[in-house]
């Protein structure tokens, strides 16, 4: 968690509305593996990091509320009897998507201000948005005595982004982000959303993001075609979804499918198979079999389930030739954003200037590289 962030936000909104504001932290995350299985009802293994928003939120006694988005300097102000979806609205719906769920349950909240600013970087799926969501709903929880526990505040920001940003995301990113634990991933079955800490301790060996600084447009409405595709083959093997279905069942309806839809659905019975092993290698210190997880579940991404694209598969097909590297996948929804690297931790140098030299010769552009940090979920800063 960064001191130099909490101050910027907490002297913002001192000059901008006077007072002691409440303040939140709320992380981005990680995944180790399990993507694009969590609206599959499957298993993911997230973990919270130390990258989030910090949020300085206060009551406010005038007949409407603002935010202030420090880091765009950008100004939003809400009338709460008039929340719904702004066209183009960016930022301001995850905010008004928040307030709008919470008001769809009943639950009456009174004007506020704030100001945020966060260090995630944007579109490098490490979830910006969830990390948003949560530390809004988490502060109005705080402020106005809501009595709501952590797993009814992540289903609220679920909803924020279904309903008002259209994005018809799983549970992953606002529970790892809400829920998350220090130095530890959560194995986690997003159908009973029951999770089971494991401690990250891996010895010589290091995590490592590898952003390509690619977001590509149609990023959203193919998340969402991927997410139809899957529940359509479950309606048509009559399962009420891909976790409760496996290899040889889908084999039996091959014929009836197309070739991209059967891959798709493949793709996410072996990745939910994958997570469970993963989580077994961990436990025994297996990295060798972690890696090779990983790299199969990259594949699988990339060639059947297609939510890869050129530059992320590229920093995968290098990290091939680094004796070093375990393991290298894309994370998150894909089409952009990063790779997460197993990397051995005495070459962490060695790495770092491989994929930076390479990438820029092949593609004329940088890549960022970041140390994964873990941290826990959602929470109050003390000062
Ligand atoms: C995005 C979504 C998550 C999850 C991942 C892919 O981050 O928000 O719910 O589906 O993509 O695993």
């Amino acid at each position: 968690m960064s001191k130099e962030l909490i101050h910027n936000v907490k002297e913002s909104f001192k000059t901008q509305f006077h007072g002691d504001p409440l303040m939140v932290f709320s992380p981005g995350r990680i995944n180790l593996i399990g993507e694009h299985t969590d609206y599959n009802d499957g298993f993911v293994f997230p973990a919270a990091i130390d990258l989030g928003i910090v949020l300085a939120i206060n009551k406010s006694s005038s007949k409407t509320s603002r935010i202030y988005a420090l880091n765009k300097k950008e100004s939003h102000e809400i009338d709460l009897n008039q929340i719904s979806p702004q066209k183009n609205g960016g930022w301001r719906n995850y905010v008004n998507g928040v307030i709008g769920e919470l008001q769809k349950l009943g639950i009456t909240i009174g004007n506020f201000n704030s100001v945020f600013a966060g260090n995630i970087p944007g579109g490098a799926g490490m979830s910006s948005s969830a990390a948003l969501e949560n530390s809004f709903v988490y502060g109005l929880n705080k402020l106005y005595n809501l009595g709501l526990k952590k797993k009814e505040m992540i289903l609220i920001s679920q909803k924020a982004e279904h309903n008002f940003v259209g994005v018809h995301c799983g549970i992953m990113d606002q529970y790892a982000s809400m829920l998350g634990k220090k130095k530890s991933a959560l194995f986690l079955d997003c159908r009973t959303t029951k999770s089971v800490p494991y401690k990250l301790k891996l010895k010589s060996l290091k995590l490592v993001l590898v952003n390509t600084n690619v977001k590509h447009d149609l990023s959203e409405s193919a998340y969402n075609n991927r997410r139809a595709v899957c529940e359509k083959i479950a309606n048509l093997l009559n399962v009420k979804s891909l976790r409760d279905t496996t290899e040889k069942s889908l084999n039996l309806i091959k014929d009836q499918i197309s070739k991209s839809d059967y891959s798709k659905a493949l793709y996410v019975i072996r990745e939910n198979k994958r997570v469970k092993e993963f989580a077994k290698a961990i436990k025994k210190q297996n990295v060798k079999l972690m890696g090779d997880l990983m790299y199969k579940t990259h594949e699988g991404l990339s060639k059947n389930y297609e939510v890869s694209c050129e530059e992320l598969d590229f920093l995968v097909e290098t990290t091939k030739s680094m004796d070093f590297v375990y393991g290298s996948r894309m994370m998150g929804g894909g089409f952009g954003g990063c790779t997460i690297n197993l990397v051995e931790q005495q070459n962490i140098d060695d790495f770092k200037t491989t994929t930076k030299h390479k990438f820029l010769e092949t593609f004329g552009k940088p890549c960022t590289i970041y140390d994964v940090n873990i941290s826990k979920g959602t929470h109050l800063i003390k000062i």
